[in-house]
């Protein structure tokens, strides 16, 4: 086996396990892999949905996205289709997966099928770092608070993306979650809003509620505090959604990476509650 790594701060690019395989064993190894570097990556992984279905159970119960439809066949799958002519993509902003979900992901499983000669990368950021880092100030006025995260409803999933489909469902809700979160199973702290989802501190007036997460959402975006993977064919990520944030490159501008589609297999495993 060889684990290669991204950037200082997280991501692996890993050669010589098979993701076909989902014994216990294989699981058990990749999953402390991903508990280490957060953000996996394979390539040249030609596997199966029922193949990405077993590795993805091995992490626990598949998650249903609320929002769009699933592969017919396969409904735990969500296959991200970006048309050749469209300059926006599904997640083209920070954010960590559903975090306005009570349950908010656990771990993504995402699958490339078809991607771009140019444009596209995927940016992981370690928010384990961002905690650490974070101005003394603000982490004693963010201690012990709670922070609303707004699902945004369906037409930030379906209506901007033309080859997205909605499941029908229509109602905007949202849930609370701690801002400071400990991983479940490392026990770190982790800083937990995201630019895309969380609205507003409770307890806090809208003023200096606005001005906290907009320093903290300035200071996630910290380049050093980040990975980036550029993608291939039959390349899988796999990545922690709890102690990660994410975002989708839509560098797809006329003469250059405009023009190509883009079709990545997404299944996500549920969460829990974070603490
Ligand atoms: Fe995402």
């Amino acid at each position: 086996m060889e684990v290669n790594l991204l950037s200082g701060a997280l991501g692996a690019e890993v050669k010589g396990i098979d993701l076909k395989d989902s014994s216990e064993k294989n699981w058990q190894l990749i999953n402390l892999l991903m508990l280490e570097h957060k953000a996996l990556f394979f390539r040249d992984q030609d596997i199966t949905c029922e193949e990405q279905i077993n590795l993805a159970k091995k992490f626990g119960p598949l998650e249903r996205h609320v929002y769009v439809k699933g592969l017919k066949d396969h409904p735990e799958i969500l296959r991200i289709v970006k048309g050749a002519e469209e300059k926006h993509q599904w997640g083209e902003t920070w954010h960590t997966d559903v975090s306005y979900n009570p349950k908010p992901t656990k771990v993504i499983i995402l699958r490339s099928r078809k991607i771009p000669p140019v444009g596209g990368d995927t940016m992981f950021s370690n928010m384990e770092i961002a905690y650490e880092t974070l101005d003394n100030e603000i982490k004693k006025k963010i201690k012990g608070k709670k922070a609303i995260h707004s699902s945004l409803g369906a037409a930030a999933f379906v209506d901007k993306y033309t080859e997205m489909e909605g499941n029908g469902n229509l109602d905007e809700y949202s849930n609370e979650h701690p801002m400071v979160r400990i991983h479940p199973e490392t026990k770190k702290k982790i800083l937990y809003v995201n630019s895309m989802y969380t609205k507003k501190i409770i307890g806090m007036d809208k003023k200096e509620s606005d001005e906290i997460l907009k320093n903290i959402f300035e200071h996630q975006e910290r380049l050093d505090f980040t990975c980036r993977f550029k993608w291939t064919e039959n390349a899988v990520a796999i990545w922690d959604n709890r102690s990660t944030q994410h975002q989708g490159l839509t560098d797809f501008f006329p003469g250059r990476g405009l023009g190509h589609e883009r079709i990545m297999d997404r299944i996500a495993i549920e969460g829990d509650h974070p603490q």
